[in-house]
Order: C-alpha cells, then sequence, then structure tokens
C-alpha cells in the first residue's frame, strides 16, 4: 500500500511533465501552423501510456484503501479531504485520461498536420485543466 502510494505520487511528476510538454508543444505548433512530425507522434504516444499507467496505479491505490470499511459513504462526503481522495480526484483524473485517450485517437484520423495537432491540442488541454483542477498540490510538493 505504501509502496503503491509513493509510486503514484512520483509516476504524478512524470505525468504532469509530459502532459504539459505534448499540451504545449501541440498549442503552440496548431498557432504557428507547423508541420506534424514524428516526433509529436511520439510525444502524444508518450503521454497516453504514461497517464495510463498512472490510472492503473490510482485504481489499485483507491481499491487497496479500502476506505468504506472505516467509512459510510454519508461519513466520507462529509470530510473534504476523503471526498477528495475518495470521489473527486479519482473522477477528475479518470475523465482526464477519458480525454487523453479520444485526443490521441482522433488525432490519428486526421489526415493533415493541422488537424492532427489541433485535436491533440484541445483534447490535452482540457485534461491538463482536469488534472490541475484537482491533482493533491499538498501531497506533490
Ligand atoms: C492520471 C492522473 C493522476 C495523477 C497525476 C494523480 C496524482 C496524485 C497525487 C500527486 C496524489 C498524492 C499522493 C500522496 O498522497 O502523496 C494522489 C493521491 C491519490 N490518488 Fe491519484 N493521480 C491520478 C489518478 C488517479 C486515479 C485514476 C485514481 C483512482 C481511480 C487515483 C487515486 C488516488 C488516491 C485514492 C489517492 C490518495 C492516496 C492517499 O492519500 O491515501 N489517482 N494522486
Amino acid at each position: 500500500m505504501a509502496t503503491v502510494k509513493i509510486l503514484h505520487q512520483y509516476w504524478a511528476y512524470l505525468v504532469l511533465l509530459i502532459l504539459v510538454l505534448a499540451t504545449f508543444n501541440a498549442v503552440f505548433k496548431t498557432i504557428t501552423k507547423k508541420e506534424y512530425e514524428p516526433r509529436d507522434f511520439r510525444v502524444s504516444l508518450f503521454t497516453l501510456i504514461v497517464s495510463h499507467i498512472q490510472l492503473l496505479i490510482g485504481i489499485v491505490l483507491w481499491f487497496a484503501a479500502d476506505y468504506f470499511s472505516e467509512m459510510s459513504m454519508g461519513e466520507i462526503m462529509k470530510n473534504s479531504i476523503m471526498r477528495s481522495n475518495v470521489v473527486e480526484h479519482p473522477i477528475a483524473m479518470i475523465l482526464a485520461v477519458v480525454f487523453i485517450t479520444m485526443g490521441y485517437s482522433k488525432h490519428k484520423k486526421q489526415l493533415t498536420s493541422t488537424g492532427k495537432l489541433k485535436k491533440i491540442a484541445i483534447f490535452y488541454s482540457i485534461a491538463l485543466l482536469l488534472v490541475c483542477a484537482k491533482i493533491p498540490w499538498a501531497k506533490l510538493f
């Protein structure tokens, strides 16, 4: 449990780093109308992989914590830290990974550089906003 938690915490740095990189890269290249290159494909794929791994670690952490053995749903919802751990953080992060997955698969179907980069820019930006909104910053630093 402790190991999984540490892994989830450190893996979060990687998720943040690569997601920020992929998003800003796609936004910048969309605005400046640059060509889509193999490097762009690699960075978006790497973001997809890294975020899916974090999703799996998070799910393991969530089930391992066995929150409902000690508290009822009502008690959890009344406590802001517990509500965040059990409900808000997981839901926001699952949604973020869904947006990353949608962005990645939609960008692959596009035939033009602008089309590809635009899909990544839009969907990864939404994911980044969700991650930034619900990541427990105080525990990260
Ligand atoms: C995909 C992006 C995600 C990021 C960047 C992320 C990041 C973090 C960070 C930085 C913490 C604080 C770690 C600590 O306590 O030191 C945390 C805690 C937690 N995360 Fe995530 N997480 C993600 C996804 C998920 C998902 C999908 C779930 C569950 C389905 C989840 C479940 C949890 C739980 C239960 C905790 C609280 C652990 C505790 O304090 O007992 N996370 N997460």
